[in-house]
């Protein structure tokens, strides 16, 4: 049978409200065995091991937490006896945690991130459920070499690519234009689709982590105020842009990107605010070509490979390169 290590870090499937209800419950405030009692057939499945990490609101997470988690995992990951690692999160930030494991993790064995909806104390939890699915596909030999996962209602998804789309409902996440990894039934795997970008094991960010480069990200809107660059830019090395359609703003903030690299030295990155897309280079909004283009990243996802990449490199064309390879 193979073991599988659960990292618990808190979120709505280990939180509490009154009985029976889904509102008004507190996030990460009951234990991973706690949970597991509901779902007594895992140990058909695995062999588990646990390691309560923290127990908080995903929101708590910051890049402090991320490195700290990252080098928990990147520990357990290399032992011998352990075949795979779950982790139990919060579904508010759980693709930015994905998408910095995906990245950090030496490793091909499988990483699961799995959450909940609904508290534990809901009628009808969700967290037992996904919990019981993310050990299977954790503990599943297909789910080799595909990079971080988060598996949810039922779908297999990338660590790259997922991003929560509904705040409400329990199928509460998509991976934009690239559908999904695969689906399960009960403990199943269905695997349908790979990620082509650099991960885990092949990924040059792998490995033990220490501080990273601050990076902040600004939301563009029809007259926002430029300023807000100038000030970023004094206190973080990179910032990403949310810009309109294909990462656009206005005049008025490409005269402040201009200043702001020639001033301050601050690497820039376009995202869009657009769900579905890519966006690519433009002369047009960036004719000293000192932004980079995001691809399908969103803001938050950028965020964390640029904090990465100017770990390694201040170097422009660099991080280009970063840009199109993760
Ligand atoms: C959280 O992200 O910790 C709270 C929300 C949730 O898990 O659904």
């Amino acid at each position: 049978m193979k073991h599988i290590v659960i990292v618990a870090t808190g979120g709505t499937i280990a939180g509490i409200g009154e009985k029976g209800k889904t509102v008004a419950y507190h996030a990460g405030e009951i234990s991973i065995d706690d949970i597991l009692v509901s779902i007594p057939n895992v140990k058909n499945v695995a062999e588990l091991e646990i390691v309560q990490f923290m127990n908080v609101d995903s929101n708590e997470m910051n890049i402090d937490t991320w490195i700290a988690l990252s080098n928990t995992i990147n520990d357990i990951i290399i032992r011998d006896d352990v075949d795979g690692i779950v982790v139990t999160h919060g579904t508010d930030t759980i693709e930015e945690t994905a998408y910095f494991l995906n990245l950090t993790i030496g490793s091909n064995k499988p990483i699961v991130l799995t959450g909940a909806m609904r508290p534990a104390t809901a009628t009808s939890a969700d967290g037992p459920y996904n919990l019981y699915q993310a050990i299977a596909l954790a503990a599943n030999e297909e789910a080799v070499g595909q990079g971080v996962m988060v598996l949810f209602s039922n779908t297999i998804y990338s660590g790259r690519d997922i991003q929560k789309v509904n705040n409400y409902k329990i199928d509460a996440f998509d991976q934009k234009s690239f559908g999904c990894l695969g689906y399960m039934q009960d403990e199943k795997a269905y695997f349908f689709s790979k990620t082509f970008k650099t991960h885990t094991y092949l990924s040059r960010f792998a490995g033990k982590l220490d501080v990273l480069a601050n990076v902040a990200i600004a939301y563009y809107y029809a007259g926002a105020d430029s300023d807000i660059l100038k000030y970023l830019s004094q206190h973080h090395q990179g910032i990403i842009i949310v810009g309109s359609g294909n990462g656009n703003y206005s005049k008025e903030w490409m005269r402040m990107i201009n200043y702001c690299y020639e001033e301050y030295g601050t690497i820039f990155v376009r995202a869009s605010r657009v769900p579905l897309g890519i966006v690519f280079s433009d002369h047009v909004f960036d004719p000293n070509e000192y932004c980079i283009a995001s691809n399908t990243l969103s803001g938050q996802k950028a965020r964390i490979l640029l904090s990465l990449a100017l770990s390694k490199t201040k170097d422009i064309q660099e991080i280009k390169e970063v840009f199109n390879q993760y």
